[in-house]
Parts: structure tokens; sequence; C-alpha cells
């Protein structure tokens, strides 16, 4: 009977790790594998009712792209990789106007459109790294005020070229992409917030 009771208190347990040991390394068999991009799409889906200005294809192409993206399978990995995402974006887009400045034949006001740009962009960089590190340590409306301050920094550097007629903004594209990573970012970010409350 003792001998029955000890191998019952012990054996269950027993058993139940062994349970838990097959059935988390089968779950992790049937987690997603580098062509599931489900919770992406399921999370752009969201991000695309939330916010009318981001297409779902837009942000499924984005966040593909980014490295480990398709291992993500919780809404805080996924943010992380979207703002990360937007850092590189934006550091690739600041060595790019550095460039275009070098250029010798350049309209002067283009020129001063440009370094207020690269000012920007620098700017932005280094916020995206704030970013993260709000973002890591939850404070997710730091975050929110980060990513939101490198929108409004696109959407300057935009305007810049708008206050001279005939100008034509040689940063379109990389304003629009910078504007369109954050907004997803923001979207992601917004959704923890709600969540977590
Ligand atoms: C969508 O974009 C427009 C133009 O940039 C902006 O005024 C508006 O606030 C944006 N809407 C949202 C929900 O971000
Ligand atoms: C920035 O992100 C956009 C959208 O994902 C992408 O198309 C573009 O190539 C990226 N640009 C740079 C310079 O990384
Ligand atoms: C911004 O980029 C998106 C997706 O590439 C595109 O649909 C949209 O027309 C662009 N907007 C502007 C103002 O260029």
């Amino acid at each position: 009977m003792m001998k029955l009771r000890s191998f019952s208190s012990f054996g269950i347990p027993l058993f139940l790790s062994f349970f838990l040991l097959i059935s988390t390394s089968t779950s992790r068999c049937l987690s997603p594998g580098p062509d599931d991009i489900s919770f992406i799409r399921k999370t752009c889906k969201k991000c695309a009712q939330s916010d009318p200005n981001l297409s779902y294809n837009f942000c499924v192409t984005s966040l593909q792209a980014a490295p480990n993206s398709h291992l993500a399978n919780d809404l805080r990995q996924l943010g992380k990789i979207s703002i990360k995402l937007l850092g590189r974006n934006l550091t690739n887009s600041r060595s790019y106007i550095k460039e275009f400045l070098k250029k010798k034949m350049m309209d002067p006001f283009v020129r001063s459109c440009l370094r207020d740009c690269l000012q920007l962009y620098s700017d932005a960089s280094l916020t995206a790294k704030q970013a993260i590190q709000d973002y890591k340590a939850k404070r997710y409306d730091d975050s929110n005020i980060d990513v939101s301050s490198i929108m409004d920094a696109s959407t300057t550097c935009e305007d810049g070229f708008k206050e001279k007629e005939g100008v034509v903004s040689p940063l379109t594209k990389r304003n629009n992409d910078t504007f369109l990573l954050s907004a997803i970012s923001l979207s992601i970010i917004n959704m923890i917030r709600l969540n977590d409350d």
C-alpha cells in the first residue's frame, strides 16, 4: 500500500511532465515554418482595418521581408520586428539623402530641403532606437510617441518640397515608406496596449 501511494504521488507528476514534454515538442513542430506567414497576414488584416492609410498588401510585403518575421507567433515579437524594420529603413534613407547631397548641380531650394530632411532622418534614426528600448521595456505610450514623431518627420520632409511650385520631391517614395512602416508599428503597439489593459 505504501509503495503504491509513493508510486502514484511521484508517478503522476512524472507522467504529466513527460506528457508536457511531448506536447511542447510537437507544438514546436507545428509552429510556423519558413513559408508560413499566416500570423503576419492575420496581424496585417487587423492593421489595415484599424488604419485606412495602411494597405494590407504593403503590410504583408514589408513584414514578410523582415528577418525572422515568419518565426514570430505573437504580437509582441512582430511589433519588435516592425520597429526594427522601420529603423533599418530610416538608416538606409538617411545614407541615401547624404549621398544625394553630394551632387554638384542642384537647385539651392532642393538642396536646402534635402538638408532639412537629412536632419529629420538622422533624428528619426535615433528615435527608432529609443522606440525599441521603450517597446522592450513595455513603455508602450512612450514607444507610441517615438514612432509618431518618426511618422511626422516623413510628412515634414515631404511637405518641405511642396513650398516651391514646380519642385518634385526626390524622396516621395522613401517618405511614403517611412509613413507606412510607422503606421504598421503604431498599429501593432496600440493593439498590444489595448490587450495589456
Ligand atoms: C492618413 O493620412 C492622412 C494624410 O497623411 C492623415 O492626415 C491622416 O491623419 C491619416 N490617418 C490616420 C488614421 O493615420
Ligand atoms: C523600406 O521599406 C519599404 C517597404 O517595406 C521597402 O519597399 C523599401 O525597399 C525599404 N527601403 C530601404 C531603403 O530599406
Ligand atoms: C505610398 O505607397 C503605397 C504603397 O506602395 C501606395 O499605394 C501609395 O499610393 C503611395 N502614396 C503616395 C502618396 O505615394
